[in-house]
């Protein structure tokens, strides 16, 4: 099989990650791709990359600091894991270079952003997939399959709640909590809003009151203790050369009523600022029962009550007699019907990735579209930023009028400052 010629760009975290995803892929004999290129204009970042791919992969891509120096390498596609702000630019100029473009989430900084990026990868007629991880847990894929067979009967009600405990205490970098680079309304909120229209269908509006909480934000790896939010254990390093404390810009919490396009309602909580006791829930309530779902990727199972009966367990499955993962998922997972798994979050992330990846290559190949979209990606920027035009504007938000860039009072300011 010729493969397709590969570069990550962006040797950042994620970057990291991905490489662990891909390597995955490679392990279970499933991978489409061979890796040529870690591009990253700061060279640290992207020899760390390479010198990890060596070990993973067996051969070592070449270093590269832009797409110029990439274009010699003959690459076909480019998995772009930089920070937001660069998504759209890198997106844009890599369809016009001709390369199949898989990029993380969120899809663009703003809903103009993302637009650039759809106009560019439909004039293209290549693949723009954007790595969106959650709804790729086999867990999502069986409460998707529950909620399809009307296990539940015509969902009503959704509830999203989550509060982390974490305080005034830095979510993985600082950009993170600038608003014109990806306030973690956006960063975090995107995955939700994704895994919200997976199980629900489109919102069509919201009205939301959001907040900046913790104005001033603690990094402790900055003065030299553990650093405590390091998912799969690869930001520390980073994490020390950033500041202990800093200004935040961008709000912390959203407290938000939603409406879907069926008519179902969504009540839905994200904060990151709490102090307290952590939050968790998300259920789905239907006409004959109700899901109660775990926390993405880990594993636990789901909690169906439905005709006066709650089960959590293998019964699930009954319910379900056509549900099969797809052929990457049931490989990297151990099993097409599973309704629970157990393995440490590195191990999870890294597979989640792996899909993601399996995905991208089956679209490049032309056997099926990428499930996550530009067109997709881009509704759930313009969800999570509805919640912000709301909170702005104290008024109810439709998310058509966010993508169709009627409403912008919240992201105009990070447009000027990207230029668009
Ligand atoms: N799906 C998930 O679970 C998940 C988790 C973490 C991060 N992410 C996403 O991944 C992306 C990266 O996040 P991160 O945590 O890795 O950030 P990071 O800050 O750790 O890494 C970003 C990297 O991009 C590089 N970069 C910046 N501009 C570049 C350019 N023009 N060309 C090439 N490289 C460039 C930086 O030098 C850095 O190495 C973000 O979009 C983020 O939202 C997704």
């Amino acid at each position: 099989m010729n493969r397709i010629p590969l570069a990550i760009v962006g040797c950042g975290g994620m970057g990291h990650r991905h490489l662990f995803g891909l390597a995955e892929l490679h392990r279970a004999g499933l991978s489409p791709f061979e890796l040529v290129g870690a591009c990253d204009p700061v060279t640290d970042n992207a020899n760390s990359l390479a010198d990890e791919a060596a070990t993973l992969l067996g051969t070592r891509p070449a270093v590269v600091a832009n797409y110029d120096e990439l274009s010699k390498l003959n690459v076909a596609a480019v998995d772009i894991t930089t920070t937001p702000r660069f998504h759209h630019n890198l997106t844009v100029d890599a369809v016009g270079r001709g390369w199949h473009v898989m990029v993380e989430k969120p899809a663009g900084l703003t809903a103009r952003a993302c637009n650039l990026m759809r106009k560019a990868a439909n004039e293209s007629g290549l693949v723009v997939s954007v790595a969106e991880n959650y709804r790729r847990d086999p867990i999502n894929r069986l409460a998707k399959a529950l909620l399809d067979a009307g296990e539940i009967g015509i969902p009503r009600f959704m509830l999203h709640q989550s509060a982390g405990g974490g305080g005034n205490r830095m979510l993985i970098s600082v950009w993170r909590h600038q608003k014109d680079q990806s306030g973690v309304l956006l960063d975090v909120g995107v995955h939700f809003a994704d895994i919200m229209e997976y199980f629900m269908g489109e919102i069509t509006s919201v009205y939301a009151q959001t907040r900046l909480h913790e104005p001033i934000r603690h990094n402790p790896a900055g003065e030299g203790k553990e650093p405590t939010s390091n998912p799969a254990g690869v930001y520390g390093r980073w994490q020390r050369t950033m500041p202990a404390y800093f200004e935040a810009t961008a709000e912390d919490a959203s407290y938000a009523t939603i409406l879907f396009a069926s008519g179902a309602v969504g009540q839905y909580l994200e904060d990151h600022a709490n102090h307290g006791q952590p939050i968790w829930a998300r259920q789905i309530h239907g006409a004959k029962g109700s899901l109660d779902l775990p926390n993405d990727r880990t594993g636990r199972p789901i909690r169906m009550t439905s005709g006066g009966e709650t089960i959590d367990d293998d019964r699930l499955l009954d319910r379900v007699p056509d549900f099969r993962l797809d052929e990457a998922t049931a490989a990297l997972f151990g099993g097409d019907r599973l309704w629970r798994y157990d393995f440490p979050f590195n191990e999870t992330d890294r597979k989640l990735i792996a899909v993601e990846y399996a995905d991208f290559g089956g679209a490049i190949a032309g056997k099926h579209p990428a499930e996550v979209d530009i067109e997709q990606g881009s509704r759930s920027v313009a969800v999570s930023y509805a919640m912000l035009e709301s909170g702005a504007t104290g008024q109810i938000v439709h998310v058509q009028d966010v993508l169709d860039e009627r409403i912008d009072v919240y992201q105009r300011p990070i447009n000027e400052s990207m230029g668009i």
